[in-house]
């Protein structure tokens, strides 16, 4: 990481940590210098993230974000302990992939617990007075699957749409408390996500073969999304904000 993207001392609150790109982009925030919680509901897997993480100060709290209730409290426990935050990073999300006439309300909804009203309500809670510093910046990992549509991923991808849609609205609200906020929508990223998501198409399904084709870049690796993100929370993207950022391997050129 070079000096363009310094976060020395940073107080930065990565969401969804304990695996994937969310850990690693606590491992590249913590090479540029910034001082992280960590929090998703696997305390064994966010301890193992905590071991990986460069520089000292760092923090852990488990908590299931899907309760929606306890966000305020999981904030105001983390900003009590290691004090106001400078940047946010929401890489929670799961996946889920179906046919429309199996998408009951249910479903739908739990799937957009975690990853848009848990977000919103993540943002809601770090903009309140005394909860952040000056130039907060916030990143939401939304998807390429909110600009491309494909059968069974009516959930993810208007999941993911509504993620970027409400960062537009909100980047305008926050821009007066001087807090900018994106999303980066990452293409197929090596991950455990990708893993169980190509086992259940198959490995050379003919829409494995059409993504990756789409794809024509390659899988993404984690430390792509990571650098990324990174530059997104540093000061050299002060400009930028409302944005959704795609880091897609081409895919959205295709
Ligand atoms: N991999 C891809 O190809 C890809 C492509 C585009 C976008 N994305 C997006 O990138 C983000 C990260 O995905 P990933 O690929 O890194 O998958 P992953 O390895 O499965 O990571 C998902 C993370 O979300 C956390 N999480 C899930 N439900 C949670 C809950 N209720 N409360 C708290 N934390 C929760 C998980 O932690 P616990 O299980 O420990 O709670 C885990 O840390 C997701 O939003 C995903 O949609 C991924």
């Amino acid at each position: 990481m070079n000096t363009l993207i310094d976060l020395t001392g940073k107080h930065i609150l990565v969401i969804g940590a304990s695996s994937g790109i969310g850990k690693q982009t606590a491992i590249t925030l913590s090479s540029a210098g910034a001082k992280l919680t960590l929090v998703a509901r696997t305390e064994a897997n966010l301890i193992a993230t905590l071991h990986e993480l460069e520089g000292k100060g760092h923090a852990y709290c488990a908590a299931d974000i899907s309760e929606l209730s306890g966000i305020e409290e999981t904030v105001k426990q983390i900003i009590h302990k290691n004090g106001s935050l400078d940047g946010m990073v929401y890489a929670a999300g799961i996946s889920m992939s179906m046919p429309l006439q199996m998408f009951k309300p249910e479903k739908l909804q739990s799937l957009f617990d975690v990853n848009f009203f848990a977000f919103v309500e993540s943002v809601r809670q770090i903009t309140k007075k005394g909860r952040y510093n000056p130039g907060m910046r916030i990143v939401g990992i939304s998807s390429i699957a909110s600009l491309k549509g494909d059968k069974t991923h009516l959930g993810y991808s208007a999941s993911k749409a509504a993620m970027d849609a409400a960062v537009r609205c909100i980047a305008k609200e926050v821009a007066g408390k001087d807090i900018c906020i994106n999303t980066v929508a990452p293409g197929m990223t090596a991950t455990g996500m990708l893993s169980r998501f190509t086992d259940n198409i198959g490995s050379n399904s003919e829409s494995m073969k059409e993504l990756k084709s789409r794809q024509y870049l390659g899988v993404i690796q984690p430390e792509a999304v990571a650098k990324t993100i990174a530059f997104l929370l540093s000061p050299a993207a002060e400009y930028i904000t409302g944005i959704t950022l795609p880091v897609d391997g081409g895919m959205t050129t295709c």
